[in-house]
């Protein structure tokens, strides 16, 4: 169960209702009463009020564990002493400042050290961000305009690479050959036409199109661990085929490891042997607060240089390398050893061996799928190799199932979203112990539903 503690601001609600009325003051003041629509609940959300380690504690009392972190951010957990020491130490010596801080050099050091296609790193303040400026550097390089990216796949808000997240089937067209979507209302035809949208897997599909697009592609980009949340996974064999077709079409392969950054010391392209010629990055390197990145092949990462003159790609930014950010980032990630990594994929392990016993014990559809410090609940038995197929699986339950278990873990005392649990260091192997025994009470009623 949701362990209840007395907490929370004195604002005059009843114990047990302090979210309700803090929902109901938020609707009067933002549209439904929100600011990310990814954080909203029924009947309202829980709002925050402490948190320490892997646990979250709302402002009705009610505590629980956080397998969500920030929509995998905070791969320390909450209030870790190095980072919160840090924070205090560089806030009191400078917040923000036009002059660079040294922060910016070691962050920038230790990526160029870790992450194997990186020699350059520019910072932004957030993932979107990040894929929206490798855009301009791809542009530049090639000379070409168009982007690429998986149908399904998420890169952020950015208005050309958000389309095609989540197509209508219909709208989306001919699997082999999807056309690009608009996510959002009013989105110009004329940026829709200089997307690519390449469906995830389909080898020679994928390939057909790059070859016939190239003398427009500046850029092909994926998250080379996972589409849709973790419900799919690109193939080696097709993240191969990309790395060859790039290469020999003179088009930029960009993987985006705003998340995937986690699965590894080195990231997923060390993990997989495979060296894009440009990364983004995000959430972990900020070490809780808002950062993003850009890295790649110095001739590349040349388009940044000053003395380029009428090629150059501009780039600034009034938060870009705040010295919080960079110092956070910098002791969140030196704390991030390859022997670290290790522990979060053993804890990955044991967490999802125990699902797995639930789940096979319980007749639920699907399996537990995932590696690192991400594990997924499949609760479908079709096979999901691309978005079109994932599509299918939600329209036939797998949505319904998602958001009825989200509802059982919490009542039971876990906060996770969409079937995903996402670790962190703070966790130990008593929590994850916690966690099943946890799911293990609130799972089953979704076989019988
Ligand atoms: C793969 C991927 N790229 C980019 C982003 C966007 O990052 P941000 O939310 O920091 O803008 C996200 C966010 O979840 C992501 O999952």
């Amino acid at each position: 169960m949701a362990t209840k503690i007395s907490a929370g601001p004195s604002d005059g609600a009843e114990p047990t209702d302090r979210s309700r009325a803090l929902f109901a003051r938020a609707r009067a003041v933002m549209p439904s009463g929100y600011t990310r629509d990814l954080v909203a609940a029924q009947p309202h959300p829980q709002y925050a009020d402490t948190a320490a380690g892997c646990w979250i504690t709302d402002v009705d009392g009610n505590r629980r564990i956080d397998w969500v972190n920030n929509f995998a951010s905070m791969i320390h957990g909450h209030g870790h002493p190095a980072i919160l020491e840090t924070i205090a130490s560089q806030a009191a010596r400078v917040m923000n400042a036009v002059l660079p801080s040294e922060w910016e050099v070691r962050l920038a050091e230790l990526l160029v050290e870790r992450i194997p296609s990186v020699d350059a790193v520019r910072f932004t303040n957030t993932g979107t961000e990040a894929n929206a400026l490798v855009t301009k550097a791809a542009r530049a390089f090639t000379g070409k305009t168009k982007m690429a990216k998986m149908e399904g796949g998420y890169h952020g808000q950015f208005d050309l690479l958000e389309a095609s997240f989540q197509p209508g089937t219909e709208a989306g067209g001919d699997p082999a050959r999807p056309v690009a979507v608009a996510h959002n209302p009013g989105t110009p035809q004329s940026l829709l036409d200089e997307l690519v949208v390449l469906p995830l897997n389909d080898i020679a599909n994928a390939r057909a199109i790059l070859r016939a697009e190239a003398d427009k592609l500046a850029g092909v980009i994926l998250d080379p661990w996972r589409l849709q949340g973790g419900m799919v996974r690109p193939h080696q064999d097709f993240i191969a085929m990309l790395r060859e077709e790039c290469t020999r079409l003179g088009i930029l392969l960009v993987f985006d490891e705003v998340v995937s950054l986690r699965t590894s010391h080195g990231g997923e392209q060390a993990r997989i042997g495979i060296t894009p010629d440009l990364t983004t990055m995000g959430k972990i390197i900020g070490g809780g607060l808002p950062i993003g990145a850009v890295g790649g092949r110095r001739d590349i990462m040349a388009v940044f240089e000053m003395e380029r003159g009428a090629g150059k790609v501009k780039h600034s930014g009034t938060f870009t390398a705040n010295p919080l950010s960079m110092a956070t980032g910098y002791v969140a990630m030196e704390m991030l050893t390859p022997e670290v990594f290790d522990r979060l994929e053993r804890q990955g392990d044991r967490l999802r061996e125990g699902l797995a016993r639930i789940h096979r014990d319980a007749r639920l559809p699907g399996a537990i799928t995932g590696d690192a410090s991400f594990t997924t609940m499949m609760f479908t038995d079709r096979p999901c190799a691309n978005y079109r197929d994932l599509a299918t699986a939600m329209s036939d339950g797998l949505a319904e199932r998602l958001q009825v278990s989200q509802g059982l873990l919490r009542d039971e005392g876990l906060f996770t979203l969409r079937g995903n649990f996402i670790g962190s260091t703070a966790m130990t192997d008593d929590d994850i112990d916690w966690t099943i025994a946890a799911a293990a009470r609130a799972l089953p009623p979704l076989g019988r539903a």
